[in-house]
């Protein structure tokens, strides 16, 4: 069993000025998770580790870089979940943090509950000394642009539900075989106040399961919400499918029974992994014995050595 980190930077589509952007962004969070793991670290530090690395990086929907809700405010959600004894940690409508990853493994090792929300769940990080961050640093220009261009009548709802760019998520294997998934995102873009997408939800926007895998998803939230579709795809592991083809047939059950879009990457505890999607585009990568995978477009593999030459 060789120890694996497989990362997302959102289903959907990404235009061609942002795609350099976003794969240097996957591939720096995968090599982040993955130096991790060489540092003996466990696959839940591996998977906090490389989407920090996103919510930090502006080009992706999560953390700065989220887009803007209705009244044109950051509202973020995440989750973490941790296979070896499937404690979990999610906030939704978080506000003013920067990492709200971190915040949902706090949630997971610091309190007895699954999910904190809103006001609650700023309260909770105040408690835990997480620093509060002005708004106005979250906010891209490029977030205000597409929130005042979607604000219009007549603006597309598609571009709505999946954004541009979605959301950011990792699985990971360690050493010991212990799985773990995380999954972090400022929704949907113009989405109501207060609405909770699938991302801080267990079993749509993650679930991991030392018995069958990790599952992070990304795509149109209500879709995956009503599939519940992390835990579909290892529902189909469970019965014997690979990550691979599990992935898939939960992506087109989703599409099939109600007409949803999205992505996941997946690992099985032996570190077989999956980066798969049903949406135009996803950004992803995943480091495994030294070597960096990584693709936006359906079919495309790409491959680096992580060692420097
Ligand atoms: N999948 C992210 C969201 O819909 O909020």
């Amino acid at each position: 069993m060789y120890p694996v980190v497989v990362v997302h930077g959102g289903a959907g589509h990404v235009p061609k000025e942002r795609a350099e952007l976003a794969t240097a962004g996957v591939c720096a969070a995968v090599r982040a998770g993955y130096a991790v793991l060489q540092g003996g670290g466990s696959s839940m530090d591996a998977v906090v580790e490389a989407v920090t690395q996103m919510e930090n990086n502006p080009s992706f929907n999560a953390g700065c870089g989220s887009v803007l809700n209705i009244k044109g405010e950051v509202e973020m959600d995440a989750i973490v979940m941790d296979g070896k004894t499937l404690g979990s940690g999610s906030v939704s409508c978080v506000r003013d943090i920067a990492n709200p990853v971190q915040l949902a493994r706090l949630v997971m090792d610091k309190t007895s509950h699954v999910c904190l929300t809103a006001e609650g769940a700023n309260q909770f990080a105040r408690s835990m000394g997480v620093p509060e961050v002005p708004m106005e640093s979250l906010i891209t220009e490029y977030a205000r642009m597409r929130w005042r261009k979607n604000l219009a009548p007549d603006a597309n709802p598609v571009e709505c539900q999946m954004g541009k760019m979605g959301t950011v998520g990792a699985v990971a294997v360690d050493s010991e075989g212990n799985v773990a998934c995380a999954t972090s995102t400022g929704g949907m873009l113009n989405k109501m106040e207060g609405r909770v997408g699938d991302t801080p939800l267990i079993g749509s926007g993650g679930y991991a399961d030392n018995q069958t895998g990790a599952v992070s998803t990304t795509g149109h939230g209500e879709a995956i919400m009503k599939v519940t579709l992390a835990r579909l795809i290892l529902f189909h592991m469970g019965q014997g499918q690979t990550a691979e083809a599990a992935s898939d047939l939960g992506l087109a059950y989703m599409k099939s029974r109600v007409g949803g879009q999205g992505g996941v990457v997946t690992v099985d505890p032996q570190g077989h992994w999956a980066a798969r999607f049903s949406s135009q585009q996803m950004c992803w990568a995943a480091a495994q014995r030294d070597i960096l995978h990584h693709g936006l477009n359906s079919g495309e593999h790409l491959t680096q050595s992580i060692v420097p030459p």
